[in-house]
């Protein structure tokens, strides 16, 4: 019979061998019938929890009722339901207006394009160490792994990629606070000043939070300066928070955390707890293109829209919210105490349940430990916790936001063991 290695792509990174048979809550079961606690959420998708009552009523409720019917042409509730919700949740005392796609990368997409459309300026900034997706525009903007980008070029034209603030490795060698944020000034003076013409730039695409990059953090007060340099030349600024949003961090967007009002907010993974669906949206008056101008035959599907609908109606009536940010500020300061007593941890970060342990083989060089990052969480997997990393070293914690207290406990001690015993070598 032929498999996995036969038939499918092979461009996959592959994290271990976890062949799902069922899930529930915050438990996966694998085909042999071994359970995991997972870590993982689908990669920060299932934020609900697997098979959420609430959230699988209203997916079959809309099967019932249809399954699909093209917004770009014609009309349906759900998506306009949804868009006045999310209206309410994001920043800003403005008018906004929604955009649907599938995925983060759409969503991603549709805030290039939308961008540029509205400026009518070419130029976007984006981060050293971002991740954005796949598709060719969003990965143009995606900097976090060589791989991901090596043979696709040209990708577009017109991208400058700034350095993000990562105090643990600061690029320009500074300490937070005394640095003054000098990674703003850098774009200021070295880009700005130099070669990067700034009435040419249309907009800065920042994670609030970086993810696939390595769950890094940025000091507070960082997006406040960034965003008055780009005020000051007209420029957009878009928040990617397609992996930070809808509660990840404890609050419905990690953006919020800076208090900093976004002109464009792409969306996609969490909000529909693992149907697909991708949100750009974004100030009204800048979304002025013209019909015929930007569509997607699926997006905003009306099953995605409606279970998008009750993860929010979950989120806000199970207080998850509140969970994501009292369970994330225990398992962060679990992991700070570890890190006392643990030679490879070198920094441990994050907001609400989305945290990461950057594994260092030395705390005073900082050495990466690539290699026993990848040993560790095969460690946790064997031991069942199904984590992953991020960056090249950086073990991260994603739980659906409905996880427990009862299950973070012994995720701590699975994590400790398996890092004890790559540490020993074992
Ligand atoms: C911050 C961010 N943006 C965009 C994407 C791309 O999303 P998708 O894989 O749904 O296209 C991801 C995926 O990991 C992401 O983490």
């Amino acid at each position: 019979m032929k498999g996995t290695r036969e038939l499918v792509s092979p461009s996959f990174g592959r994290a271990y061998p976890l062949v799902l048979e069922s899930a529930e809550g915050s438990i996966l079961t694998d085909v042999d019938g071994n359970k995991y606690i997972d870590m993982n959420a689908g990669l920060a998708v299932c934020s609900t929890g697997h098979g959420h009552p609430k959230v699988k009523q209203a997916i079959k409720e809309q099967v019932d009722r249809f399954i699909h019917y093209s917004y770009t042409d014609f009309f349906y509730k759900d998506y306009i339901d949804l868009s006045s919700v999310l209206h309410d949740l994001l920043p800003g005392d403005f008018k906004k207006k929604f955009f649907y796609g599938n995925s983060g990368a759409e969503s991603v997409e549709a805030a290039i394009k939308v961008s540029r459309w509205h400026t009518r300026r070419q130029g976007i900034l984006a981060y050293i160490g971002a991740f954005h997706g796949r598709t060719m525009g969003a990965v143009s903007l995606t900097a976090s792994k060589p791989v991901q980008r090596a043979g696709f070029s040209p990708l577009i034209p017109g991208v400058e990629h700034v350095f993000y603030p990562y105090c643990y490795r600061c690029p320009l060698n500074l300490e937070y606070p005394s640095c003054g944020y000098a990674c703003v000034d850098y774009i200021d003076e070295h880009l700005f000043h130099r070669y990067v013409p700034p009435e040419e730039a249309s907009m800065l695409i920042a994670e609030p939070m970086q993810g696939e990059g390595g769950y890094v953090v940025p000091p507070d007060g960082y997006f406040k300066k960034l965003k008055k340099l780009l005020d000051q030349y007209g420029i957009l600024f878009a928040v990617d928070e397609v992996q930070s949003g809808i509660g990840r961090t404890g609050k419905w967007f990690a953006i919020e955390h800076y208090d900093v009002i976004p002109d464009i907010v792409c969306m996609a993974k969490g909000i529909a707890a693992g149907m697909p669906l991708g949100v750009m949206a974004s100030n009204a008056e800048i979304q002025d293109w013209l019909p015929g101008s930007h569509a997607s035959t699926f997006g905003g599907n009306p099953v995605s829209c409606s279970a998008a609908l009750a993860v929010i109606d979950v989120i806000k009536s199970e207080n998850l919210l509140e969970n994501a940010e009292m369970l994330g500020s225990y398992l962060l300061k679990r992991l700070e105490e570890m890190k006392e007593n643990h030679p490879f941890i070198g920094d441990v970060r994050g907001k609400g349940l989305m945290i990461g342990v950057e594994l260092v083989k030395d705390k005073n060089t900082k050495e990466i430990a690539k290699k026993e990052a990848g040993e560790v969480m095969m460690k946790c997997f064997k031991k069942g916790l199904a984590i992953v990393t991020c960056g090249p070293n950086v073990i991260r914690w994603m739980p659906p936001l409905v996880i427990t207290k009862d299950l973070i406990d012994p995720s701590i001690e699975i994590f400790e063991q398996s890092l004890t015993e790559v540490e020993k070598g074992k």
